[in-house]
């Protein structure tokens, strides 16, 4: 999560969508804060366990749009880093999820 998100900082596409919510540094408890919260949601995700009941589409809404350019580099970055840190029979699991999960959100979004 954290090796994700210091790519999505520094990222031309994605940093600003971050730093702008976030602040830049990421040992700055809103960031410590953002990456529990996002690991407890991939653990809701992925194995099922009971530790996400947020609304993660809604989160996103108070945020500038999202353009569909950055769509692709959010899943690009994170197939790219699971890669490195999961075997590839785990990173493929995270992927297909992503995948997914970013499809729900972009659908999902058109009816905010
Ligand atoms: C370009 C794409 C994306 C950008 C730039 C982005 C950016 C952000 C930012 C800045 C926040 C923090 C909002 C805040 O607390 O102020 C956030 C929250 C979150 N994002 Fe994303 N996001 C993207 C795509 C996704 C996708 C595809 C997923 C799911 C697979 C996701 C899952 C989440 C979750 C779970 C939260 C926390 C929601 C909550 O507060 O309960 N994001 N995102």
């Amino acid at each position: 999560m954290t090796s994700f998100y210091e790519k999505s900082i520094k990222d031309t596409e994605l940093g600003p969508y971050f730093t702008h919510e976030l602040g830049d540094d990421i040992t700055d408890q809103d960031w410590i804060d953002h990456i529990e919260l996002l690991a407890d949601f991939w653990l809701a995700k992925i194995l099922g366990e009971d530790t996400y009941y947020g609304n993660f589409v809604g989160a996103h809404v108070k945020m500038p749009r999202i353009k569909e350019s950055s769509f692709i580099q959010w899943l690009h970055l994170f197939s790219e880093t699971t890669d490195e840190v999961y075997t590839p029979d785990v990173a493929k699991i995270f992927k297909k999820r992503a995948g997914q999960l970013m499809q729900e959100f972009k659908t999902s979004k058109k009816k905010i």
